[in-house]
């Protein structure tokens, strides 16, 4: 069987590198295209290297452009790509711009598609991350979901009428932080070179396009972490999109945010933290992987089941709110939170499904 994986943003690398390490265990031959979406060597080397994923067969380097121009451009190379390799099927991960470039080249070139974190919805049609993985799902022949909610997403728009195979898996993302946790706890020293005390930070991200287009809303965002880290310490891995907006408009932090780290890092400073607020999908979880309570920068989530569990906040744009729910959190114990995301042998899941496709 012939498998050709397009990955090209910092959450695939994490997602594929689990699931690669499987499969190369198989009989199954992966081939892997780096769109070059994300291109920083700590937005994407760094996660080659320490994770062990194959270096790439093709790097396409496309990166930095509108919505149009990078889906349109990354197509047209993954075209030829997939013309010559003649694939069994082609693997997109999540919701990014690559992952609907690779997804709609295969289908038309009629090579079947697999779609790793199938049947998420925000049901919020503003976001660039809804419309991928709408498409995605819907051309994709075989559904690999992370939860029972994302299966029953994809039943209520009548996928059980398609010609596509719709299996619960478990999360890949959780996988990873099973697989990488001890490795971090070897290998990591950022707690100790940024001199945190456990426990006493609080660890936030921000890139999402919905709070950094709008320069209003990413004030705001600035606002609550200056107003935070009077109180808490605030440790702020910065994506170089936010950190551009940020010098353009002029905004100011009243801390020093860091560069973003490695996965090896990220999970150390999960693991110590006193508490989480992103606007990101994969730290919702992780943070829930790591028994941390999470303050959710946006209006909605895909990962409902965190916030019927009462462990993560949606604080939508209000400070207020986020305030609120930061103090709540606070010295509250986590409660037992179990088996949403599966056991950890997602990856193997997908491999033993991909390996009785004929060739
Ligand atoms: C993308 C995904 C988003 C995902 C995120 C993971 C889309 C539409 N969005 O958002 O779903 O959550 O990746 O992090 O695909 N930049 C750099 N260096 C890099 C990467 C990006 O400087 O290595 C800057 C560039 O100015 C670039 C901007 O960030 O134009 C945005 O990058 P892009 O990949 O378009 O979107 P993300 O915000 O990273
Ligand atoms: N991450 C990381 N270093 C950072 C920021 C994030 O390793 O500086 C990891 C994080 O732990 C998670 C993944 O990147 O596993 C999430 O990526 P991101 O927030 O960019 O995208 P999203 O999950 O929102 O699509």
């Amino acid at each position: 069987m012939k498998l050709l994986t397009i990955l090209g943003a910092r959450p695939q690398f994490i997602k594929a590198s689990v699931v690669s390490r499987v499969i190369r265990e198989q009989d199954v031959q992966e081939k892997i295209v780096h769109t070059g979406q994300h291109y920083d060597t700590n937005m994407s080397e760094v996660f080659f290297n320490e994770m062990e994923i194959p270096k790439p067969d093709y790097n396409l380097r496309i990166n930095c452009l509108d919505h149009g121009a990078m889906t349109g451009r990354m197509m047209e190379q993954i075209e030829r790509i997939i013309i010559k390799e003649t694939p069994d099927v082609l693997m997109v991960y999540g919701d990014t711009n690559t992952t609907l470039a690779g997804a709609l080249t295969a289908k038309k070139q009629h090579v079947k598609v697999a779609h790793v974190e199938a049947g998420l919805r925000s049901y919020n049609m503003d976001m660039p991350e809804e419309i991928n993985r709408i498409l995605t799902d819907r051309i994709s022949d075989y559904l690999f979901c992370p939860t029972a909610r994302s299966v029953d997403n994809l039943h209520k728009e009548g996928y059980g009428n398609f010609d596509c195979k719709i299996e619960k898996v478990g999360d890949v993302m959780y996988d990873a932080a099973l697989y990488y946790s001890k490795k971090s706890d070897t290998v990591s020293e950022i707690i100790s070179s940024l001199r945190l005390t456990p426990e006493k930070y609080v660890l936030c991200t921000v890139h999402r396009q919905e709070n950094t287009n709008d320069p209003e809303k990413l004030k705001s965002i600035v606002d609550l972490l200056n107003t935070i880290n009077k109180k808490t310490k605030v440790i702020l891995p910065l994506h170089p999109r936010t950190k551009k907006i940020i010098q353009s408009h002029g905004l100011k932090l009243s801390f020093k945010p860091i560069a973003p780290v490695g996965y090896l890092d990220m999970i150390q400073l999960i693991k110590n933290s006193a508490l989480i607020i992103t606007d990101s999908g994969g730290m919702q979880k992780e943070a829930c992987f790591f028994r941390k309570f999470c303050i959710t920068l946006r209006n909605e989530t895909e990962w409902m089941e965190l916030v019927d569990h009462k462990v993560n906040f949606l604080a939508r744009n209000n400070k207020e709110v986020a305030l609120k729910a930061f103090n709540r959190c606070i010295g509250t114990k986590y409660p037992i939170v179990k088996d949403l995301y599966g056991t950890g042998n997602a990856a193997q899941k997908i491999t033993e499904i991909l390996k009785k496709i004929q060739s």
